[in-house]
């Protein structure tokens, strides 16, 4: 729920007619969330944004593997996306490159090494959430750019037609979070009627919005539309990117990990006071480099815990993260400790711990509420040895 915004050209009364130079209306197309009565922006189109010459099935090989595993035998478990290849690492999209690493019924979390334009896409099924470990572009969207570097989020909405558009030598690195469901702040950080609170580690200075028009022409373009049934593809009489302006309160926005104003305190501080966003029965959690504990006996580093009711993936992007010492754990590393499974800080990780007062680390977290399962990236990436690193001994050892 960013705040209004309003970019381009709009008139000045809503659903009044509104014209081009030559005369032409504009089409006005009302884009909202759950029916008529949440979240919504009003655009307007040089075209008929119905205007659809093909719609196809693509076929499941194609619109990628999406099938998944459940973590049986149940067990923490750690991923190298570093250790993640693709065939044609020269020729790799954000939409059609991205690999499944877990899913349920309410996300698909995936990755992608992306290194050339993604096709124009949108996902029907629910928001989408980028988080950008590393590399620089251009989210390209139907209400403008949003120009994305390392460790920003992205908050996509649903059905917001966009494409990914990497610059520079190195790939655009990206976790993709598919919800099935709206992904926003916090409710407990909003007032009522919607602006951040004073407890809020973050606020609306640290959120970046389209700012201009996103205009091309082309005629007979290929949209790809993830829904619930797969991935269809239209191809539309002309290019989507047509709106000379819009507003409302329903806009793809982004925000970096370093806007993220850590909560610390004198004795160790829950999860919940790194959370950013909350999705359908899944949240996430920006750990941030901070001051850490500080009553003279803390110890700064978490508690061994159970989280009776949530798989816990921690996504390692920056730093050292001092609770996970001596578990082959690095940059670029996923850890998932499942419900069922407590799981704490690695042997000797607390005595190294004490009297530390400052943590170079940087994680993202997802917690969903809801087991993953695994999908075909985290079988490619898997570190079969991390479930014995507490005990340092497993069944072959
Ligand atoms: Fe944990």
């Amino acid at each position: 729920m960013p705040y209004y915004r309003s970019v381009g050209e709009i008139p000045r009364k809503r659903h009044t007619q509104f014209r081009d130079p030559d005369g032409r209306l504009y089409a006005e197309e009302l884009m909202g969330v759950e029916g008529f009565s949440s979240d919504s922006a009003l655009l307007y189109h040089r075209h008929l944004p119905t205007a659809i010459v093909d719609a196809v099935a693509v076929p499941d090989a194609e619109a990628g593997e999406r099938a998944t595993v459940a973590n049986h035998p149940l067990k923490p478990r750690h991923f190298r996306t570093p250790d993640l290849k693709w065939e044609s690492p020269a020729d790799v999209d954000a939409v059609q490159g991205r690999r499944l690493l877990f899913g349920n019924g309410d996300v698909a979390i995936c990755y992608v090494a992306a290194t050339t334009a993604s096709p124009l896409y949108r996902n029907a099924a629910g928001d989408e959430l980028l988080y950008v470990q590393g590399g620089s572009g251009v989210v390209e969207t139907v209400y403008g750019a949003l120009p994305v570097g390392d460790g920003d989020y992205v908050v996509i909405p649903t059905s917001c037609t966009y494409r990914v558009v990497p610059e520079g030598d190195d790939p655009l690195r990206l976790l993709v979070l598919e919800a099935r469901g709206h992904i926003g702040p916090p409710r407990r950080y909003l007032a009522a009627k919607g602006q951040f609170l004073e407890h809020s580690p973050y606020c609306e200075r640290d959120q970046r919005g389209p700012t201009t028009p996103m205009l091309a022409d082309g005629t007979d373009v290929d949209v790809y539309v993830r829904h619930q049934a797969g991935v269809t593809r239209y191809t539309y009489a002309h290019h989507p990117f047509d709106v000379v302006g819009w507003d409302g309160c329903l806009y793809p926005w982004a925000f970096n990990i370093r806007d993220f104003e850590p909560i610390t305190g004198r004795v160790h501080q829950p999860p919940p006071v790194h959370q950013t966003f909350e999705g359908p029965n899944f949240v996430v959690c920006s750990f941030c480099p901070r001051k850490v504990d500080y009553h003279p006996l803390a110890v700064p580093v978490p508690y061994n815990h159970a989280n009776v009711d949530s798989d816990e993936l921690m996504f390692y992007v920056g730093g050292n993260y001092e609770a996970r010492k001596g578990s082959g754990i690095g940059l670029g590393s996923l850890s998932l400790h499942p419900s069922g499974f407590t799981h704490g800080p690695q042997p000797g990780a607390v005595e190294a711990a004490l009297g530390v007062d400052y943590f170079d680390e940087t994680a993202v977290m997802v917690d969903t509420f809801r087991p993953l399962a695994l999908g075909e990236a985290a079988s490619a990436c898997e570190d079969p040895r991390y479930a014995w690193s507490w005990s340092r001994r497993g069944p072959d050892r």
